[in-house]
């Protein structure tokens, strides 16, 4: 199925995880895919992988957290291939530790990857969305969007800040440019190996083939949220309990234990 033909497809973070399957799945589709990642080694493993399995990619090293770098790597992509149709801010990063224990460093980059580089990507391709008035921004977020999470409190944040990027720009765009949609995507933790040494007691931690197969059918489907798995759509609702229970519930599903023997890439 040519789900995909004819679109021009970026995808942020791409070298490895779920930007990766993101990618292929959206070549496998028919889409000539662009791939941006800091690991160039990882970079041409991708592309090489891709066009030997038939899809059309290239490759472009980028630090997304990089204002200017985005801009002129934004302008080299739309020289040298042309307007992008599908955009997918997938790149991301997690430090894992209490507050006081995160190195000042690693707290900019979790925003500056999570949060701002959302807003440098978006903002060099949406103006040829617009003026076709045909598009898509698909905006990696997480379940951790929608709750506060011990040892994540720079994450989690980033991500709180995922999300309302998402919605603002969805509800702005309905009047702009209305042939121009958004998708949100919210997973509770997969196992790419970001989150590695993490336990779940709540509900089990993710595939992520699976996750990479719901992505790209609310991709296709133009969905505006995807949220995985479904329970944890149920988060907003808890805010309405009161606090103390709110906390009380978190804790006896583990939800705060869960980072406790967190190892993330760097173990
Ligand atoms: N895994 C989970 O449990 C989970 C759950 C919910 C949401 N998410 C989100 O889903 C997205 C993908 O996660 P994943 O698990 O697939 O992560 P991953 O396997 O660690 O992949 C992230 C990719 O982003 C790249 N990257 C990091 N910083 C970058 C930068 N400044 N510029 C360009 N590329 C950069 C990484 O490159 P390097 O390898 O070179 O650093 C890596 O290839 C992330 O936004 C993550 O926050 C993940």
């Amino acid at each position: 199925m040519e789900a995909f033909k004819g679109r021009t497809a970026l995808v942020t973070g791409a070298a490895s995880g779920m930007g990766l399957g993101i990618a292929r799945g959206l070549a496998a589709g028919g889409a000539r895919v662009v791939l941006w990642d800091l690991d160039e080694a990882g970079l041409q493993a991708a592309v090489d992988k891709i066009n030997s399995e038939g899809g059309e990619a290239h490759g472009f090293s980028c630090d997304v957290s990089n204002r200017a770098t985005v801009a002129s790597v934004a302008a080299r992509v739309k020289a040298e291939l042309g307007e992008v149709d599908l955009l997918v801010n997938n790149a991301g990063v997690v430090s894992g530790g209490y507050l006081l224990d995160i190195p000042d460093e690693k707290i900019e980059q979790t925003f500056a990857v999570n949060t701002l580089a959302l807003y440098w990507v978006t903002r060099a391709f949406l103006p040829g969305m617009i003026e076709r008035n045909a598009g898509q921004v698909v905006t990696l977020a997480s379940a951790s969007g929608y709750m506060g999470v011990a040892r994540l409190s720079d994450y989690s944040a980033s991500k709180w800040a995922a999300i309302g990027f998402d919605e603002s720009l969805r509800v702005e765009l309905r009047s702009l440019a209305p042939g121009v949609g958004t998708t949100v995507i919210c997973p509770f933790f997969v196992n790419t190996g970001m989150f590695e040494g993490v336990k779940s007691r709540l509900m089990p931690i993710l595939k992520e083939e699976k996750v990479v197969r719901s992505i790209l059918r609310a991709i296709r489907l133009r969905r505006r949220r995807l949220v995985l798995p479904w329970s944890v759509r149920l988060l907003p609702a808890m805010r309405l309990l009161p606090v103390p229970l709110l906390d009380a519930m978190a804790n006896a599903m583990g939800v705060n234990r869960a980072m406790d023997e967190f190892k993330g890439r760097a173990g």
